[in-house]
């Protein structure tokens, strides 16, 4: 058996969504444990394009056991929408199966609401968030008034806590916010047929991946969402509400750390970030703008223009001790085809005035510091061969080696695998994770 944690190293975006479907090949289930539908993986098979935001990619597959873990939060809507457009395409296959923890809890309109009139009301200091309500979800979830999925499936205790839930959030919304208060009848009649809808999938998916780990079962456990933007350990408050490290992965799936084998952490071979905050290795020049246009820099979620800059290894390298992440799959090395010079941030120049500065290997906590924070720059030779028919690392320019080789060396990691273009063939493996473990 090999249960496998997959996780993001940077803020997210760096293309998990492909290498948790190469890796579904090989795992008999798959399991999300944090966030929403604030994630959006986008698959390319067979020349035909799949956005996933709350089912893992493993659907695509046949002989699969997919689950919606405890620690996400859910839009039944958005799941059920999820779930249709699936089905026109007689998807999910025969023997592939679909399962939501009955313990996960359930985004609401009023979180949705919320969520976008604070960020209208905080104006300069918005985080920019995916305006899904995820942060007031999980509010409730932490306050104790959350509606979670087995309430969803009892009418009189889902109405009750509806109740109880719409009076508090009526008078935020129109006291505080100014804005129209939520319908209490629409929202009762509306999840009602939704429950009726994801019934037949809801349960305790903790004894499920239980029974897998005692069959010997591979099982991968795919994050959202990247470490920068975790709760506690991201750059807050520009995060996600969610906690985005493997550790999480034990406690939002409901099993034991002592049942993982490994954790692979996803690191794209530049930075992308969506929304505000610090970053430290930002470009705003034509070099920024030929990764963003290049490596398709759009949010999958919101269609907004992502943000680029060069590698950060200071993240990457602290994303490696805050997971214990024992491999890497690095991400969209393509994109740097044809650029004369690679740069990877090393170390941050931290202070004013040569006298008083000093270089960290870390990122800091304060973003009032980190905004601070310059880079320290290693520069690497480029390459301009095409590689992305490459299929064995032998076949990469010696730069391209070299530039993985870097990354190997400053996190003291292995780099497992090479996507070199958005097609599941478009890789290299160097190592298989599931075939190291037994
Ligand atoms: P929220 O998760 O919608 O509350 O957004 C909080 C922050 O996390 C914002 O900066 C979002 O852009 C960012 N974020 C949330 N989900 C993702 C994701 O899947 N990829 C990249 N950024 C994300």
């Amino acid at each position: 058996m090999a249960n496998i944690i997959i996780i993001g190293t940077q803020w997210g975006d760096e293309g998990k969504g492909k290498i948790v479907d190469l890796y579904s090949h090989e795992a008999d289930v798959i399991v999300r444990f944090q966030g929403g539908n604030n994630a959006g993986h986008t698959l390319v098979t067979n020349n035909e394009k799949t956005i996933l935001h709350l089912i893992p990619s493993g659907i695509l597959h046949d002989h699969k056991t997919c689950i919606l873990g405890s620690g996400m939060v859910i839009n039944p809507e958005v799941l059920i929408e999820e779930i249709e457009r699936l089905a026109e395409r007689n998807l999910p296959h025969p023997n592939t199966t679909l399962h939501i923890s009955d313990s996960a809890h359930l985004i609401m309109p009023y979180h949705v609401r919320i969520d976008n009139a604070r960020e209208a009301k905080m104006r300069s200091g918005k985080i920019g968030t995916t305006g899904r309500g995820i942060g007031p979800a999980y509010e409730d979830k932490v306050s104790r008034t959350g509606i979670r999925i087995c309430d969803l499936l009892n009418e009189e205790i889902f109405n009750q806590k509806l109740k109880n839930n719409i009076e508090e959030k009526n008078h935020l919304l129109t006291n505080y916010f100014g804005e129209e208060p939520v319908d209490f009848d629409e929202i009762s009649n509306k999840y009602s047929v939704w429950a009726d809808r994801l019934r037949p999938y809801c349960g305790n998916t903790s004894i499920l991946i239980e029974r897998s780990v005692k069959a010997g079962k591979h099982i991968l456990f795919e994050g959202a969402q990247g470490t920068h933007l975790d709760i506690d350990h991201g750059t807050y408050p520009f995060v996600t509400s969610s906690s985005t490290v493997a550790g999480n992965a034990c406690s939002g799936a409901g099993v034991g750390p002592t049942q993982i084998s490994a954790v692979i952490g996803i690191c794209k071979a530049y930075t992308t970030r969506v929304g505000s905050g610090p970053f430290v290795t930002e470009l705003s020049d034509e070099t920024g703008q030929k990764l963003q246009e290049k490596g398709k820099e759009f949010g999958s979620t919101t269609g907004r223009k992502r943000r680029c800059g060069w590698l950060d290894m200071v993240m990457v390298r602290q994303s490696v001790r805050l997971s214990g992440i024992t491999g890497i799959a690095l991400t969209k090395i393509d994109v740097l085809t044809g650029l004369d010079k690679i740069k990877i941030c090393t170390g941050y120049r931290i202070g004013k005035g040569k006298d008083r500065e000093e270089i960290v290997d870390y990122v800091p906590s304060d973003i009032k510091v980190i905004g601070q924070c310059k880079p320290v720059y290693e520069e690497l030779p480029g390459w301009s061969e095409d590689i992305s028919t490459a299929r064995s690392i032998d076949e990469l320019p010696q730069a391209a080696r070299r530039f993985i080789e870097r990354i190997e060396e400053i996190t003291d990691t292995k780099v497992l695998l090479v996507s070199v273009g958005p097609g599941r063939n478009e890789t290299v493996v160097i190592r298989n994770p599931f075939r190291l473990i037994k």
